[in-house]
């Protein structure tokens, strides 16, 4: 199926490889990793290369610095981390190019590892540039694709590289493009969708992908609000996009057509979690405005009051409710396959006694459910980006079949984009 030249194609035995990662990892105001999930799935490729002998020059982005002294978005924690994760010294030079990385790199014997300074502290990384790519060729003599998160970008490092050396993809690149091609093209059926996040207009055609493709597509987090102010609910003061109305309009539209040829469940949100500040101390409510007969949790088990169905003037909706959170997690255990992208509301915020905050029970229902604790394990594909801090936070990463490292492109790749990165390499044939 992935139709390049992969690590395992090329004779490779004790070569000086260019191994493009990204390490594009969350950073702290102190220096610290937030989050390491990039590096440790950038191992298994580094392992194999180890094992043929090579010895590797690793290259990354970190972050969009503003020139070559943003010491912010500096590469040398990785290397730090990398080296406890292989339990091997790696090697940092403070620049990409010139004498010092050339001189870095001929020192190289068999098993060791260097890793280069940002690639970004260039410009001429994301302007493609051809002579920037040749000094980064000067390197090597071979060069491995295996930074996923980023072969949706045209720069020196994804493309005019490849016009210098021999170049095919390391393993993590592999998987990630045929787990996620073939839960879009090839999946066990049924299909459910889950979107979640800010802007609809950020995720129309993800979410008209999955309106052609998915069999049960449900909608959540912020971009779920513009839908209800759509479908004439009164969110008051939540996050919406009111230009995305119309947008909002023209995609339940669609839905409704598909929905009328074909079994199809289009679902948003029929109640939600309400507060008027996004706070752990916040005294959050529960709205139900298509009156399903729940209460505010403090006139329960009377009879609902009337604004148990209205969002009130000063609040804002910051979760799925639990109707709808019970919905979701239902319709998953009839699903086989399960690709979600994007949180059901605010996860950020932290929780009076825990991790768990008062506007991430939704997501979490969810995610219990993707994990199988309700009986029925689905094929679950997690698309990259904020999802994946938040499942590396709860240390959930590992219950999930598939969590991708790239945001961008896991996304451009579902929506069947060709990945220029991955176009640029060596065809198998
Ligand atoms: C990502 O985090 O999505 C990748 O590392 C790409 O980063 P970019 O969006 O800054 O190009």
């Amino acid at each position: 199926m992935f139709t390049k030249k992969t690590i395992k194609d090329l004779d490779i035995s004790g070569k000086r490889v260019l191994l493009r990662a990204d390490y594009n990892v969350p950073i702290e105001d102190d220096g610290a990793i937030a989050g390491d999930y990039r590096i440790e799935r950038s191992l298994p490729t580094i392992r194999y290369l180890l094992d043929q002998g090579c010895s590797i020059v690793i290259c990354s982005h970190l972050g969009r610095p503003k020139g070559p002294n943003d010491k912010k978005c500096t590469l040398a924690p990785v290397a730090k981390r990398l080296g406890e994760l292989l339990d091997k010294k790696i090697h940092f030079v403070e620049n990409c190019v010139g004498k010092a990385a050339e001189g870095a790199a001929k020192q190289l014997k068999s098993g060791d590892i260097l890793l280069l300074e940002n690639l970004r502290f260039y410009n001429q990384e994301e302007a493609n540039d051809e002579e920037f790519a040749g000094q980064l060729a000067k390197l090597a003599e071979v060069f491995v694709q295996d930074g996923f998160g980023v072969v949706h970008r045209v720069h020196a490092s994804t493309d005019a590289i490849t016009h210098y050396l021999p170049s095919v993809a390391g393993l993590l690149l592999e998987k990630e493009v045929n787990t996620i091609k073939d839960a879009m093209e090839n999946p066990d059926r049924p299909l459910m969708a889950i979107i979640g996040g800010a802007k609809i207009s950020d995720k129309i055609d993800i979410i008209n992908r999955f309106i052609d493709i998915a069999d049960f597509m449900a909608i959540g987090g912020a971009m779920a609000n513009t839908f209800l102010l759509a479908s004439g609910i009164d969110i008051a003061k939540s996050k919406v996009d009111r230009e995305d109305v119309p947008l909002a309009k023209e995609i339940m539209e669609r839905a409704r057509i598909k929905s009328q040829k074909q079994h199809f469940v289009f679902y948003l949100p029929q109640d939600g979690v309400v507060a008027n500040r996004m706070d752990k101390t916040a005294k959050t409510r529960i709205v139900d405005w298509d009156a399903h007969i729940i209460a505010s949790v403090e006139s329960y088990p009377k009879r609902p009051p009337r604004e148990s169905r209205d969002v009130a003037d000063d609040e804002m909706i910051l979760d799925i409710g639990p109707f709808s959170g019970a919905f979701m997690a239902g319709g998953m255990q009839l699903a086989n396959t399960v690709i979600w992208n994007g949180a059901m509301g605010v996860t950020e915020t932290e929780g009076l006694q825990g991790p768990i905050g008062p506007f991430a029970h939704g997501t979490e229902l969810i995610v219990d459910s993707m994990l199988g604790q309700y009986g029925h394990k689905p094929f679950s594909v997690v698309g990259g980006g904020d999802t994946v801090g938040y499942l590396e936070d709860r240390n959930l990463v590992k219950g999930f079949n598939h969590v991708s490292t790239g945001g961008g492109a896991s996304m451009e790749l579902m929506i069947g984009k060709a990945l220029p990165g991955v176009e640029a390499l060596m065809d198998k044939k």
